[in-house]
């Protein structure tokens, strides 16, 4: 694997794979790597014969009050990893690299309406930080595919309206949740919890799979989400929601089959934790 930080570089190694016909795959990341994040490059390598995988801490994706600074910076381990899971180049941009004229006078990405809900709305310019950081990153590495984790559902949903609207020639490929045996979906996040938050995270997937059961069973969706957030609250959780939508993340109607996802993020101590999981109502 290449380490390259330099952008000049990055773009020399990516045009003689372009020019020899190779296809190239982008796997974007915050570095402090786990399964999850390696499955993301085994997925990458098929749909690509290289693949790049980015280390950002990405500053303006975080809010005031977040976890940029303590966000877990493990360098050398991550690119470790990397290398042992097949990555062919590993892009590592200085914040003057991603943000050249420096972040105050960044041109920034917006996208509307599907930014406007859940994590948008609790979490405000975070999702204009991760298009911004993500139409670069594109800009840089210019990948005809690009993966991102379904943990972050509402993301993946934010880059697939970027990249049609900004007409970016990239395939976005979803890849499917990692988790702990224990149903815990993996995260850097995870290691901030203490043991006995460790414990009790579970039951987020948990209470997805009863908010699934309820909805398939012909309960009222408003009274499924009702109930995950008090089952959730009662634990010791602060749930910021229990929802569930549309794909496009629309509240359905109860009656009317189709395509759904039951959304949660709750805060566990400190740790604000996301998942989700996504089924059929016939
Ligand atoms: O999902 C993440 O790790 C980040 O939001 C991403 C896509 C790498 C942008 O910084």
């Amino acid at each position: 694997m290449i380490t390259v930080t330099m952008l000049d570089a990055l773009r020399a190694q990516v045009r003689g794979w372009r020019q020899s016909g190779q296809r190239i795959a982008l796997v974007p990341t915050m570095g402090n790597l786990h399964a999850g994040h390696y499955s993301l490059i085994a997925l990458a390598r098929q749909h690509a014969d290289r693949v790049v995988a980015s280390v950002f801490v990405n500053p303006t994706q975080f809010g005031p009050n977040e976890d940029f600074e303590r966000y877990p910076r493990t360098p050398e381990a991550d690119a470790a990893g990397l290398d042992e899971a097949g990555c062919d180049l590993l892009w590592l941009p200085s914040v003057d690299t991603m943000y050249p004229l420096g972040v105050s006078a960044a041109v920034t990405v917006s996208v509307p309406g599907v930014t406007e809900t859940l994590d948008g709305a609790h979490r405000p310019g975070h999702f204009d930080g991760v298009a911004t950081v993500v139409a670069r990153l594109f800009n840089q590495v210019l990948p005809d595919a690009a993966i991102f984790g379904r943990k972050d559902y509402q993301q993946l949903a934010v880059i697939r309206h970027m990249v049609r609207d900004l007409a970016f020639p990239i395939d976005i490929v979803g890849a499917d949740i990692k988790r702990e045996p224990d149903g815990l979906a993996m995260s850097s996040r995870n290691q901030y919890l203490s043991e006995a938050e460790r414990a009790l995270a579970p039951l987020i997937h948990q209470t997805l799979q009863v908010m699934r059961d309820g909805v398939r069973a012909g309960r009222p969706r408003i009274e499924v989400e009702r109930d995950a957030s008090v089952v959730l609250a009662e634990a010791g959780f602060m749930p910021d929601y229990a929802v569930v939508r549309t794909p496009e993340l629309a509240e359905p109607k109860d009656a009317v089959p189709g395509p759904r996802v039951a959304l949660v993020a709750a805060r566990l101590g400190s740790t604000r934790l996301i998942d989700n999981l996504e089924f059929v109502l016939d």
